[in-house]
């Protein structure tokens, strides 16, 4: 053991952390690039395979294009020979960020609060490692019994128990699910931190906005704060830019799965590996994973009642339609389109965030097996991936300070979507609305005349 912390430190990654050793990314840089010649992908394309960089934009060397951005993050002990590659080539660059591990540190915070854990205090602008997460799902059911019950969805690989909560008012009228699900990713710290915010926000605005009230009428939520627990747990205690899950191949050689090329639609086709040591190995075949199957048990479950699935992911800044393996749009495509131009709408009005709308294969990059298309190929009508906030500047590492303004964006354009579902759904509502209100004023009017009278 000694002897291998001495080699790890000679390496200068990994260092001892609490409780195990952490990947370090001292010096190491983001470049931003846009070829422009095909020469030109053709040798960026080289420079990461035999360097074995971490794309981040996109996320395999192959679908690096002339005119498109190109994100990778180099490692200290490479920065100089690429950059000097790059400048033989005359290809030009930026530099996004300076020293990942200073903006890996930025982000985490330095001790974590374990005592503040009252829902009240809980610090919605921060991020949480699980052990917080799990204690604030366990007490934000305690104190809004009424509404919310934590349930069971099943187990990761490593024998997390993974559970989602269900916001339900009480109605003895048959009602309709919207899901929405976040931290299939680990590295995606924005995504959980946003499903968090939206249950807060839900709980603390219910009774006196008007709109939240209606669609909780005819509307329950599922909301699953982190899919990929082990995963997450690996990103804060071992290696903060881990993707999949943790789950061993290869004797062990290699780990994880990327969750959201594991869904039996068009499952190993597009966009995926079956080499497991690539970010984006698909698994050893459609819902190969224990969260893939946990989660596709209860959605085929409750496939009849559920309208709308959302997935939240970072970064990029889309709002994402089916599918991302085929060029066959879905039957209702423009009415996804026209609801998902809605939401981007209502989000940019915020704070002028841009949002790009479209189908996966058309606007970003193909890729089967995500659980956005399965959810839509069995039938669930409204289906969207979010790539939430930035747009390629801190990328994976979106600092703690941007929590606050993405969640508030954000909710705009999920509470749009839910609106146009629930009043598609459920036309009468608005009806009881205004007859009431009708009813109301009119009523009012009478005690007028009579007082006037
Ligand atoms: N959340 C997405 C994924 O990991 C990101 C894809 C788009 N953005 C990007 N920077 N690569 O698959
Ligand atoms: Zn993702």
């Amino acid at each position: 053991m000694l002897l291998f912390l001495g080699i790890a430190f000679a390496l200068g990654t990994l260092i001892p952390g609490t409780f195990s050793l952490k990947q370090q990314y001292d010096g190491d840089q983001v470049l931003h690039i846009v070829p422009e010649t095909l020469h030109q992908v053709q040798h960026l394309q080289h420079l990461c395979n035999t360097l074995l960089l971490d794309t981040w934009k996109p996320l395999l060397p192959e679908d690096i294009q002339a005119g498109e951005d190109l994100h990778i993050r180099v490692p200290a002990s490479l920065v100089q020979e690429v950059k000097d590659s790059l400048d033989q080539h005359m290809i030009s660059y930026k530099i996004l960020i300076h020293d990942v591990q200073e903006i890996v540190d930025q982000s985490t915070p330095k001790e974590t609060s374990n005592h503040k854990q009252i829902p009240e205090s809980y610090n919605y602008t921060q991020y949480h490692p699980m052990k917080e997460i799990y204690t604030w799902m366990a007490q934000i059911q305690q104190n809004n019994s009424e509404l919310v019950t934590q349930h069971y969805l099943g187990e990761t690989i490593e024998n997390q128990t993974i559970y989602y909560l269900q916001i339900s008012q009480p109605s003895d009228k048959a009602k309709k699910i919207i899901w929405m699900d976040c931290g299939i990713h680990a590295r995606e710290w924005i995504s959980p931190a946003f499903c968090q915010w939206f249950v807060k926000e839900i709980l603390q605005n219910y009774e006196s906005d008007p709109k939240i009230r209606k669609f909780l009428q005819n509307l329950d939520l599922y909301i699953l704060p982190v899919l990929n627990i082990d995963g997450y747990i690996y990103s804060w205690e071992t290696n903060r830019l881990w993707r999949k899950n943790r789950s061993p191949h290869m004797n062990g050689t290699c780990y994880g799965t990327d969750l959201n090329r594991n869904f039996n639609s068009s499952w190993g086709t597009l966009g995926v590996s079956y080499n497991c040591s690539s970010e984006i190995f698909c698994g050893t075949g459609p819902e190969s994973e224990p969260e893939t199957r946990a989660v596709v048990q209860l959605i085929e479950r409750k496939k009849s009642d559920i309208l709308c699935f959302l997935t939240i992911h970072s970064y990029g800044q889309y709002i994402l339609t089916p599918y991302g393996s085929t060029t066959e749009p879905p039957s209702n495509n423009e009415e996804l389109m026209h609801v998902a131009q809605a939401a981007a709408a209502a989000l940019a009005e915020k704070y002028g965030t841009s949002y790009q709308v479209g189908s996966t294969s058309l606007i970003l990059y193909s890729n089967s097996g995500s659980s956005r298309d399965w959810a839509h190929m069995i039938g669930i009508p409204f289906s969207y991936t979010f790539e939430l906030r930035d747009n390629g500047i801190y990328g994976f590492l979106l600092p703690a300070d941007q929590i606050q303004p993405t969640c508030e964006e954000t909710m705009l354009a999920v509470t749009t979507i839910i609106d146009y579902v629930d009043q598609k759904y459920f036309p009468g509502g608005a009806m009881v609305l205004t007859s009431c209100t009708l009813g109301l004023s009119l009523c009012l009017t009478a005690v007028l005349m009579l007082i006037v009278l």
